[in-house]
This record gives C-alpha cells, sequence and structure tokens, in this order.
C-alpha cells in the first residue's frame, strides 16, 4: 500500500492542483458553472479510483456528487462524506498568490480550499483508488460530497431523508477537522453547533444632517453597537436570559483531561499577532473554543464609509451574528431566545428585525465505541505507535447531527488539518505531510474497521 502511495505520490497532488484550480465558491452565483464543472470533476474522479458507479445528483441548490464500490453486502460499509464547495477568496489582495492558481511552498499547498475540505476529501478518492489498486479494499464504500456545506448544506437533508436506502452503511467518515499537531494525531469526538442571523436596526426614514439632527434623534449605528455591547457582561457571559439553560457543563476531572492536552499559549499569540487572549472568565482558551458556547459579529455596516468624511446621521445599520452552541443546546431556540431579548432591549427611538440565516445542532461522539476505536487504531498505526487524542472541535459540520437523526449513524471526525491551515483566510494551506498522511491512514481505518465488525 505505502509503495503504490510512494510510486504515485506527484500524480495525487497533481490531480489535487486541478481540482483546486476550478473556483466552487457556493455562496456567490457567480460561480455557479464552476460548481457544476467541479462536481463532475469529482465524479470522473470517484469513477477514475475504481468505483462501480458515480453520479451527479440535482438538488435545488447545488448538485450533490455520490459513487459507491459495493464488493460484497456481506461486508461492513463506510459512508465518505465531504464538500467540494469553498468559501469565498475574498479578500484577493491578501492572498501572496492567487487563490485558484495553487502554489507548494514550504512543503505546503497554497490555494482556497487545500484544506477546507477539496485537499481533505480527495484524500478519500486516492485512498480508495490505493486500496482498490492495491487489493485491500476491507469494506464497501459509499462517498457522498455535497457542494453547499460553506453556506448551511440547506439541500443535503432532504436528500438524506429522500436517499436513505441509498445511503444506508455502518459508519460515516469525515476529514474536514484538524489535527493537534503533526507530531500529535488526534480525532475530534465534538463539533459545536451554530446559529447564524442578521439584524437591522431602523432610525428616521432618510439619512440626516448630523449637524441638524445630531443627538436628538437615534442614529442606529450607536443602538446597534450599544445592543451588542450589552449581549455580554464583564466575565465574557453572554447576557441573553436563558441562554446557559441546557448547555451541558463538564466535570472537573474531564476539563482537566481535555486541558492536558498539548497546547502553546505563547505560540497561539505569535502565530495570531496578539498580544493576549480574551473570553469567558474562568475557561482556558482550549475550552473557551470547544466545549462552551460563543457570541460573534461577524460583519457590521451602515452609514458612510466611503473617501473623505459626510457627515450624516444614517437611517440604517446591520450586523451579522454568529452563536456556536454546545450540547444540548438547540440552534432553533437559541434563535428564538436571541430573537425575544434583542428585541427586548430595542430602545423605542429605533425599529430592529432579525432575519435568521443557517443554523445547525452541536455534535458529541463516545469513545468507546467500534467507530471510534478503529480510528484511533489507524492513526495510532500511522504514526508510529504514537498516543491518539480525543478533542472536542469548535467549528461546526451542521450536517452531522443530521446524518445521526436520519440515518442513525454515528460519524468519525478524522479530519488531518492544522490551525495555522488558516481555513475560510487567506492564503489557505494544507501540508503534503497532513494530505499523504491522510492517503495513508485511511485505508488502515477500513482494515481496521472491518477487523473490528467482524
Ligand atoms: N470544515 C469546517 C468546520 C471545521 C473546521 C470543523 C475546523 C472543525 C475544525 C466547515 O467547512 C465549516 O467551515 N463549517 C462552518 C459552518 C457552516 C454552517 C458554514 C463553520 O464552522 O463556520
Ligand atoms: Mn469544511
Ligand atoms: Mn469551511
Amino acid at each position: 500500500m505505502q509503495t503504490y502511495i510512494e510510486a504515485n505520490k506527484q500524480r495525487f497532488l497533481d490531480e489535487l492542483l486541478d481540482l483546486l484550480r476550478i473556483p466552487s465558491v457556493s455562496a456567490n452565483p457567480q460561480f455557479k458553472g464552476d460548481m457544476r464543472r467541479c462536481a463532475e470533476a469529482v465524479r470522473d474522479a470517484i469513477l477514475k479510483a475504481g468505483a462501480d458507479h458515480a453520479e451527479i445528483c440535482e438538488t435545488e441548490g447545488h448538485p450533490i456528487v455520490y459513487g459507491q464500490k459495493i464488493i460484497d453486502p456481506s461486508l461492513p460499509t463506510v459512508l465518505v462524506y465531504g464538500h467540494y464547495d469553498v468559501q469565498p477568496a475574498d479578500p484577493y489582495e491578501l492572498w501572496h498568490s492567487p487563490p485558484f492558481e495553487p502554489v507548494i511552498k514550504n512543503e505546503r499547498i497554497y490555494a482556497r480550499g487545500s484544506c477546507d475540505d477539496k485537499g481533505q476529501f480527495y484524500m478519500h478518492i486516492k485512498a480508495l483508488e490505493t486500496m482498490v489498486q492495491t487489493g485491500t479494499l476491507t469494506c464497501n464504500v459509499k462517498i457522498m460530497i455535497e457542494g453547499e456545506e460553506e453556506v448551511g448544506s440547506d439541500h443535503l437533508g432532504a436528500f438524506v431523508r429522500a436517499n436513505k436506502e441509498k445511503l444506508k452503511a455502518d459508519v460515516i467518515l469525515i476529514s474536514d477537522t484538524s489535527i493537534i499537531a503533526n507530531d500529535v494525531p488526534s480525532i475530534e469526538v465534538g463539533l459545536r453547533g451554530l446559529t447564524y442571523l442578521e439584524v437591522e436596526v431602523v432610525g428616521a426614514n432618510r439619512d440626516l444632517h448630523s449637524g441638524v439632527y445630531g443627538g436628538a434623534v437615534a442614529n442606529p449605528i450607536n443602538v446597534l453597537c450599544e445592543m451588542i455591547a450589552s449581549l455580554k457582561d464583564e466575565n465574557g457571559h453572554i447576557t441573553i436570559p436563558g441562554f446557559y439553560d441546557k448547555a451541558i457543563e463538564l466535570t472537573v476531572a474531564e476539563r482537566q483531561l481535555m486541558n492536558e492536552a498539548p497546547f502553546d499559549l505563547a505560540e497561539y499569540k505569535r502565530d495570531l499577532g496578539i498580544d493576549d487572549v480574551q473570553g469567558e472568565a474562568g475557561y482556558t482558551s482550549i475550552e473557551r473554543t470547544s466545549i462552551r458556547p460563543t457570541l460573534d459579529v461577524n460583519g457590521i455596516w451602515g452609514g458612510y464609509i466611503g473617501e473623505g468624511a459626510k457627515t450624516v446621521l444614517p437611517s440604517k445599520a446591520y450586523a451579522k451574528i454568529s452563536m456556536r452552541l454546545v450540547p444540548n443546546q438547540h440552534n432553533d431556540e437559541i434563535l428564538a431566545l436571541f430573537t425575544q431579548h434583542f428585541l427586548s432591549i430595542a430602545p423605542p427611538s429605533v425599529k430592529v428585525t432579525v432575519k435568521p440565516h443557517h443554523g445547525g445542532l452541536p455534535y458529541i461522539m463516545l469513545t468507546d465505541s467500534v467507530e471510534y476505536a478503529a480510528a484511533e487504531m489507524a492513526m495510532q498505526e500511522a504514526w508510529g505507535g504514537k498516543a491518539v487524542i480525543p478533542t472536542r472541535g469548535g467549528g461546526s459540520i451542521p450536517i452531522v447531527a443530521l446524518f445521526e437523526q436520519e440515518l442513525g449513524l454515528k460519524s468519525i471526525l478524522m479530519g488531518f488539518g492544522l490551525d495555522i491551515d488558516a481555513l475560510h483566510s487567506p492564503n489557505e494551506s494544507y501540508g503534503l505531510f497532513n494530505f499523504y498522511k491522510g492517503i495513508e491512514t485511511i485505508p488502515l481505518f477500513f482494515k481496521h474497521y472491518a477487523a473490528l465488525k467482524k
């Protein structure tokens, strides 16, 4: 197996670079044609890897790619999930090389989607090829690569509900998360949920002269800032009534254990160019980014932002706000709590509306399962016997909770990224080490999973 990977290393990489050249940005309708082109390329790649069948499944949004290789119905079936869509590359001027013209520098692939998630799901396609070519495939494989993960997977739920038989499997395997470090293998056993929304604050019926009216009529931007500021207290606790009611608190022992994971605060600060971290009082940085919920403004706008100065009292102000959720918070309940609270704190001088965007439930898996054991054994073997650490991830993959609800399946989050990969940021990258380590580890998961399921 290792020999096959070694012999085909360069081709594997060249193929990935071709995929990275397609600007498959799901959020922007301008790239609709590229999205389809990308889906076709993924379908062809799955077929070329040795699948019996691969197809493009239409949805009301961007298409889903599905493929399978059934070698023996009595063997366990692994359903691989990934996403071929990427985040917008903006702001383009901050990239050191164009986002859709991949370059290799310092043993890393620089391109939008290199890690999230093209580089990672492509490892599965190349792992499949490797298993087929070396006659080592031990499970049936189903592959579903969607095109709307970065915009909330709006149409995947309906697809899953309508295709339960087709997607029937024993476990879901996903590479769309990170490890602690290249010499510290880890598996994410939790994901945070998400409530994403937009607020609008409207004052007067038109922009006003800030001298003639300023001081007497509400400035929606000032009001919005005050309202947002009041959503957290001096300890960084979120002030929305009922927000924490259902959030599960970890035990002292659980917290102690998770804080034993390697984490270098000085290095963390250096990497981000900050002098200090911040956050909810009483919790470490590891905890703040995994087991605690958050509230963040993702964007805020209104008024005059052109050249020079314009003395204006704007009529409208906007913000996009996200809340990351932990088990057992429910995104719909949190949306309702936020909305009720936000409207209640609005002064009568403005009109406020809250517009929901997407959301998703948090996810947690137990480490005493066959699935986890197989993933742990695979990583341990690929890392030459190193202990594998279970971690709680801070990101969200909302569809994972839905897979559990609709298909009754657990997802193994065997991702190979690193925090430094700059997902969603300019200059996203993915290490060559990580790409090849993934291709090496995935067949080991199949091997151990088949053996444990016997
Ligand atoms: N792959 C990420 C999620 C992720 C990243 C999990 C790093 C763990 C570690 C995924 O593509 C993503 O960006 N998800 C979005 C949510 C979605 C609804 C837009 C997120 O977390 O913001
Ligand atoms: Mn992703
Ligand atoms: Mn992403």
